[in-house]
């Protein structure tokens, strides 16, 4: 790539940092002249392996992969933890050197949200289900509303998201589609510690006994599935889980199971189902989901 991109800071040994748009329009346009595709992971930043993983498999699609960093300021509503959300500009740019992502954009958010932004993309469908959107009704709307921001910015072809946030994945595949942005919505499975817990950038609130704790969440949603795949019924496997959870110390938002694609109860004998929960240890919330 050019050394020489205006409004570029030289980072050593890592990927190039760009937060300024033209700068980040000139890159992609000239990777595209050459007749060369650019994949985008988006991120809050606080990279685990996880988020690792996404621009791996970036750099397996595409010619070029660009990270985003922003922390979004409108998915947070004013009781959460939008001020206290971890920050490790430098630790994130280390570990994408030794991934090899290309380029890293981290706008400012007075950029990102000039005076005046007045547009939020409005979210129904799976963004209406009664999951996350039940619990953080703000959530979707300012999702969908950057990630609808980013694509335009980055005009990438491709975009990496976990199935980690599997609603979230949901929503931003809609998104993209009923606004026709020429992007693929490449869904990435959950990468998890050898315990089982996904990663998570929010897990390093967990104290060490709620660390340990924390485990039992994918121990029992695995449980479950493997009840509902021998035969059992999906809400009375959804419904002893969550009663566990409850009996080991969390507070549980939902456990549930859904139809893999809509979110929707099912209905149907054999549908592809999704089980998906969310639960308080402490003052952390821990989100995660499995296929059955
Ligand atoms: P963030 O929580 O930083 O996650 C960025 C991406 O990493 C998301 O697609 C998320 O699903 C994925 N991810 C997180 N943990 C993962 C894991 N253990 N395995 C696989 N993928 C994982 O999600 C957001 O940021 C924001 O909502 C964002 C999309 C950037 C919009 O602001």
């Amino acid at each position: 790539m050019e050394a020489s991109t205006p409004g570029a800071e030289a980072v050593p040994a890592g990927p190039e940092l760009i937060r300024d748009l033209a700068a980040l329009r000139a890159q992609v346009a000239h990777w595209h002249r050459a007749g060369e595709t650019v994949a985008v992971v988006p991120t809050m930043g606080a990279l685990h392996d996880g988020h690792i993983t996404l621009v791996s498999e970036g750099r397996k699609r595409a010619d070029h992969t660009i990270v985003t960093i922003f922390i979004n300021p409108r998915q947070f509503a004013p009781t959460e933890d939008l001020d206290r959300y971890p920050r490790d500009e430098a630790g994130d740019l280390a570990k994408l050197g030794t991934v090899g992502a290309d380029l890293v954009y981290a706008p400012a958010p007075g950029d990102v949200y000039a005076p005046g932004f007045a547009t939020a993309v409005k979210m129904e469908g799976p963004a209406k289900v009664g999951l996350e959107d039940k619990f953080r009704p703000h959530f979707f709307d300012g999702v969908a509303t950057v990630v609808a921001k980013l694509f335009c910015r980055t005009s990438a072809d491709f975009a990496m998201f976990g199935e980690k946030d599997y609603q979230q994945l949901l929503v931003v595949r809609r998104m993209a589609k009923d606004l026709d942005l020429p992007i693929e919505v490449v869904g990435i499975p959950t990468v998890r510690e050898a315990d089982g817990l996904a990663m998570s950038s929010r897990n390093r609130y967990l104290s060490r006994t709620e660390r340990h704790q924390a485990a039992a969440l994918p121990r029992l949603l695995m449980q479950a599935a493997e009840k509902i795949r021998s035969g059992g019924d999906a809400s009375r496997a959804t419904g002893a889980a969550s009663r566990s959870l409850t009996t080991l110390g969390f507070k549980v938002d939902y456990v549930t199971a859904r139809n893999a694609e809509t979110l929707a109860f099912p209905e149907i004998p054999g549908e592809p189902l999704r089980i998906l929960a969310a639960a308080w240890l402490g003052k952390t919330r821990l989100i995660d989901n499995v296929g059955v």
